[in-house]
């Protein structure tokens, strides 16, 4: 058996307790000053003080890790993201820096079409060397678990790529890889017009990447100009009835009612919300679906910050995520968010931990696996270079892990 203890910790942050957490329970993050844990063979089984717990073994026969003047976090769930794609957009970024927008670009063929074509022409080893090199940089920002989206194939053979390239990362990576389908994530320009021919053919998909498991969820782009709530409707509750679990990007330019959407059907969470409605916000808040913000993206498309201060004290439960894209936002910084959170969405620094660890677990259905440092849990801890969460959004952007912990064995540091 391999034991590993971590003792000493100036700040043990346990998000320990219910999930997802709403509203002012976001703040509750179950410090423990100088504590320990102790994993057995990857899984969690004694947290408490260093004192109490140190009593009762022999130091001789385990890993120890000292935390001492260090906090001690869960591992961050990065719980929306798009990181297997063909190619990337910097000629649309400079371009966006000089005034074109977003959606002007994805009208005029450029957008996630063009990531499209560039995806069609990359083959699985590609993705999967790629993705290597991206979840590395993930996991080195105490990433241990990613959620990843296909979306760029817009065709079976392509999506069904991707999947398969999350499929192997999962295997071979320490990230763990939580796969969702978002075949309509564009109207190619052969479909303008046939959108609903476009949905029936995704429809066709699902019982393919649902019956070969090479999805968890299914996602769709619920926006002006992309798919209609009516066509949503039609999409995810197909998905579900395939036995995927839903989510949605929802509201992200225009104020469509993608979140009442999302609570109508119960999708696990609704992303971006830009633009959702104050109902749309009460709906969440008597709901258990999680508003996942992506301040990222809006950072990226120089757009307003979602209400995230306004929807937790409405009692939402909120997730944090990069939204890593090759497009709108081509960033897998858990440092930046962790920043524009605090700055600029007025998140305390315990809202921030709870949105990137147990919220975001919820957020990807492994809520009673990962997400908090409890007994019975995957060992998947971070231990930050200073002795204060505090340090988090102050050393703004810059990432302070030093130490990676995942199933119990240290991937990062020492
Ligand atoms: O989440 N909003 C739609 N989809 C992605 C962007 C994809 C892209 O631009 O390539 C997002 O922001
Ligand atoms: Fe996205």
């Amino acid at each position: 058996m391999n034991r590993l203890i971590i003792k000493n910790a100036s700040e043990l942050v346990t998000c320990s307790g219910k999930s997802p957490r709403h509203g002012t329970e976001m703040s509750d993050i179950g410090i423990i000053h100088d504590g320990c844990v102790v994993a057995e063979d990857g899984i969690i089984t004694d947290v408490g003080t260093t004192e109490e717990i140190l009593k009762n073994y022999d130091l001789s026969t385990c890993e120890v890790v000292d935390a001492r003047n260090r906090a001690v976090l869960p591992g961050f769930v990065d719980s929306h993201t798009h990181l297997i794609f063909g190619g990337y957009r910097a000629d649309e970024f400079s371009w966006r820096l000089k005034g074109d927008s977003y959606m002007s670009i994805m009208e005029r063929g450029g957008g996630i079409t063009s990531s499209v074509r560039a995806t069609r022409n990359t083959t699985l080893d590609e993705f999967i060397e790629t993705g290597k090199k991206r979840l590395d940089k993930m996991l080195d920002m105490g990433v241990t678990t990613v959620e990843g989206k296909s979306g760029y194939g817009l065709d079976l053979e392509t999506e069904v790529r991707q999947l398969q390239a999350m499929k192997k990362l999962d295997e071979i990576h320490a990230v763990d890889v939580v796969p969702t389908f978002l075949g309509p994530h564009s109207v190619l320009p052969e479909y303008k017009g046939k959108e609903d021919e476009f949905i029936d053919f995704m429809i066709s998909v699902l019982g393919e990447v649902s019956g070969s498991k090479l999805a968890e969820f299914a996602d769709i782009f619920c926006e002006k100009n992309v798919f209609s709530v009516e066509q949503s409707r039609k999409f995810l509750t197909a998905a579900q009835n395939a036995g995927l679990k839903l989510k949605i990007h929802a509201d992200e330019m225009v104020q469509l009612g993608g979140t009442e959407l999302a609570v109508e059907l119960s999708c696990v969470s609704a992303d971006h919300l830009l633009q959702s409605s104050d109902k749309g916000i009460e709906m969440l808040s008597k709901s258990d679906t999680i508003a996942t913000l992506l301040p990222a993206t809006a950072f990226c498309l120089r757009e307003e910050y979602a209400r995230g201060r306004q929807m937790i004290d409405a009692g939402c439960a909120v997730a944090l995520a990069t939204d890593f894209n090759p497009g709108s936002c081509f960033t897998n910084s858990i440092p930046l968010v962790i920043a524009l959170a605090a700055i600029h969405m007025r998140l305390s620094i315990e809202e921030i931990i709870t949105a990137l660890t147990i919220n975001a677990a919820a957020a990807v259905g492994r809520q009673e696996t990962i997400g908090s440092i409890e007994k019975g849990k995957k060992a998947d801890i971070i231990v930050l270079e200073y002795p204060s969460i505090n340090f988090l959004p102050y050393h703004a952007a810059v990432n302070i892990v030093e130490t990676v912990i995942k199933n119990g064995k240290i991937v990062k540091g020492k």
